[in-house]
């Protein structure tokens, strides 16, 4: 008793001591063990441990543009940061077989390794598919926190397929996230949604980008199926120079393309060799590096009329309309078989050389406003969601209608409203206030490739 009594407090104390301990042991030990590095996620200056699955996962190389979804029917295209929305963080550009598809999981690579974690895939299909199988369709997924060099693919839910079997795609715009950059590095930049076929119009293409390197153009963007050896050579020498971007679409290959724009007349599997896909990836890949983007064919040119560059133009039009992002500019047909009469820009020089001159085609269809009457497109890619060709079908600021007064659309081509004679057209020679600069540049470009007619040069 006597012990006891002496020892008694020592006890207690003893007691309450390891009462703490166990206390704070087991409140702890979680803790403790989520700051233990994650074996499956080593990060960069850890070492990686020998055991682990193949750790980098298969990312696409640069030059593959489609890739095709292993155990789906669908292709993917491109991946991009987007934090506008709500959906997820990233947003990957694909083209869905719209009758097969199935709930899909998220897979992220961070920092080259395998993240352990998959989240469910939200699928949005765009609504403009023009009636054929396949059809643009927009995959939103959740970054995992954290996730650095991020890249990512897709994984049929409830099929049990590793992640290596499918191909990662790198997260682009990953600085503003689809909210914009403060400074671009370009003003504008033309989107041409496919080349296809035997395109061999030398003349006009080379027109064209030198008419939009006048205006204020920074760069060309042009998915490339295919196209005629001597449009072949004359994008090779834009694209080195840097002002053309091609990027290859080898849509055929995956696909059968359409030819045209309506499923039941034109039938195929993809409207228009996947041009409502492209706009759309155009947009996002130009979304930190362009203020402007122009959606418009190669043989279109968005004309400002009162001005004499982009730049100056859109910098009226967003004085007058400081929310609007989206604006749209009346196409305008000039057929190709109506020619300037007096000759003047009809050049010998130009006679061996393939393609269209524009500036011999001055006679202008007024649109028939009583029949839809087609757009094309100036936007801020940071105001758009989705595109379709005419319109956009997802954005977050204004629209604006130009009126055809101050921009509208050079469109040299086969008459729309064919039964019409000169007499009944308007005369634009619009392109002739460009005339001094324009063709010493075409001249000296078709020179360079040797496609000048020699007789003319002296
Ligand atoms: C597709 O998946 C299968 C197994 O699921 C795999 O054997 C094959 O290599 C994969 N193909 C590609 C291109 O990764
Ligand atoms: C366009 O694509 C075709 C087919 O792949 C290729 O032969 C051609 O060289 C490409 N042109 C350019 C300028 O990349």
């Amino acid at each position: 008793m006597d012990i006891w009594k002496k020892y008694k407090g020592k006890f207690i104390f003893l007691l309450l001591v390891g009462f703490v301990f166990i206390v704070v042991f087991f409140i702890k030990s979680p803790l403790a063990y989520k700051t233990i590095p994650n074996l499956q996620t080593p990060t960069q200056d850890q070492p990686q441990p020998q055991h682990q699955p193949p750790s980098v996962c298969p990312l696409r190389t640069p030059g593959q543009t489609i890739i095709h979804l292993n155990n789906t029917k669908h292709l993917l295209v491109s991946a991009y940061m987007d934090q506008r929305v709500k959906h997820g963080d990233v947003r990957i550009i694909g083209i869905f077989r719209r009758d097969s598809i199935q709930p899909l999981l998220c897979v992220f690579c961070c920092n080259n390794q395998l993240h352990n974690s998959m989240s469910p895939a939200g699928i949005l299909q765009h609504s403009d598919n023009f009636g054929f199988p396949f059809g643009t369709t927009d995959v939103m997924c959740a970054m995992p926190q954290d996730c650095k060099d991020p890249s990512v693919t897709l994984l049929p839910d409830s099929q049990n397929m590793t992640p290596f079997s499918q191909t990662f795609l790198p997260v682009q715009n990953q600085e503003s996230g689809g909210k914009g950059v403060n400074t671009f590095q370009f003003s504008f930049t033309v989107c041409i949604s496919s080349l296809f076929g035997n395109y061999n119009n030398v003349l006009q293409l080379t027109q064209t980008l030198e008419m939009y390197r006048l205006l204020g153009v920074n760069r060309v963007v042009i998915y490339n199926t295919s196209c005629g050896p001597e449009v072949d050579r004359v994008l090779q020498s834009y694209s080195q120079e840097g002002f053309v971007e091609v990027v290859p679409w080898p849509i055929d290959r995956h696909l059968t393309p359409s030819q045209g724009w309506l499923f039941s007349e034109h039938g195929g599997d993809l409207h228009y060799y996947g041009q409502l896909t492209t706009l759309n990836d155009c947009i996002y890949r130009n979304m930190d590096r362009s203020h402007y983007v122009l959606l418009n064919d190669l043989d279109e040119i968005i004309m400002p009329y009162q001005d004499r560059n982009l730049m100056s133009l859109m910098n009226k039009l967003q004085e007058q309309h400081p929310t609007a992002g989206v604006f749209f500019i009346e196409n305008h047909i000039f057929p190709k078989k109506h020619f300037e009469p007096s000759g003047k820009f009809h050049r010998p020089q130009w006679e061996g050389v393939p393609g269209i001159n524009i500036l011999e085609h001055i006679y202008r269809e007024e649109p028939d406003r009583r029949v839809f009457h087609p757009y094309k497109m100036i936007v801020q890619p940071s105001a758009v969601e989705q595109t379709s060709v005419h319109s956009v079908l997802k954005s977050f600021r204004g629209e604006v209608k130009v009126p055809p007064s101050v921009c509208r659309i050079i469109h040299v081509r086969v008459a729309l409203q064919g039964h019409l004679t000169k007499e009944q057209l308007n005369v634009d020679t619009r392109l002739w206030d460009f005339h001094e600069e324009l063709i010493p540049r075409v001249d000296e470009v078709l020179t360079r490739l040797g496609l000048l007619n020699s007789e003319g040069q002296s």
